[in-house]
């Protein structure tokens, strides 16, 4: 069976970047679970569905026509055909995947779906649940975080970087808060599986935290 290698882990703990470079590196498939969330709450905000309709949006989720393609920056998502990459990265649609993820019918839509990316020669998964719903079985196993104040610097500098004016308390913030919603939802709260291991990146850069994940891969 295929090599499924899951990365879950908080927002902006770096694991996008960290999983799109292991995938290229090792030439597995990727699947960046958030993007389904984001594309559910697209679809949903788009149609006026209400974020709480369970029943609307479970029905959004198991009908999703969507496609992921390679692109140069990664993946390219499409919605029927339309590119909707810059779309799903808002902000508000964020916020809204937040909320849809918190719906286990929502959950239970998408899990098929996800499963379905595990295909020859293997997989890097990248989400919050990968290790502990989506690939229970799965041999590799991380959990990559790093401290609140460090995720926030990380994209304080990446803000700044696009010429955008932030306040760092205000990232801190949104960072904090944005944990408590995933950690103490009564839905699949992002925890480790017994079996990943940790990863804290807070010292370490990009590609350490690469090398490190390649290692344990290698054993
Ligand atoms: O990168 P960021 O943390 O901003 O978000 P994301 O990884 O694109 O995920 C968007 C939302 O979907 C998050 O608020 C997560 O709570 C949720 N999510 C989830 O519940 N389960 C996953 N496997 C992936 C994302």
């Amino acid at each position: 069976n295929p090599l499924v290698i899951t990365i879950d882990g908080p927002s902006g703990s770096g694991k996008g970047t960290v999983s799109q470079r292991i995938a290229q590196t090792l030439g597995l498939r990727l699947l960046d679970s958030g993007a389904l969330y984001r594309l559910v709450a697209l679809v949903a905000t788009r149609a006026d569905v209400a974020l709480d309709d369970a029943s609307a949006l479970a029905a959004i989720a198991l009908n999703l026509d969507i496609s992921f393609l390679p692109a140069e920056s990664g993946v390219k998502a499409q919605l029927a055909g339309e590119d909707v990459s810059l779309a799903i990265r808002a902000e508000s649609i964020g916020l809204a995947a937040s909320k849809v993820a918190a719906i286990q019918s929502v959950r239970d839509a998408l899990l098929a779906r996800q499963r379905a990316f595990a295909v020859e020669p293997g997989l890097v998964a990248d989400g919050r649940d990968m290790g502990t719903a989506v690939f229970p079985a799965a041999p590799v196993k991380i959990y990559l975080t790093a401290s609140a104040e460090e995720r926030a610097n990380r994209r304080y500098n990446q803000l700044k970087a696009k010429g955008e004016s932030v306040s760092l308390p205000r990232l801190l913030e949104d960072i904090q808060a944005r944990d408590a919603r995933d950690m103490n939802r009564q839905v699949s709260p992002l925890k480790p599986a017994e079996d990943a291991v940790i990863i804290d990146s807070s010292q370490m850069g990009i590609d350490e935290v690469q090398d490190a994940i390649l290692a344990i891969v290698d054993k």
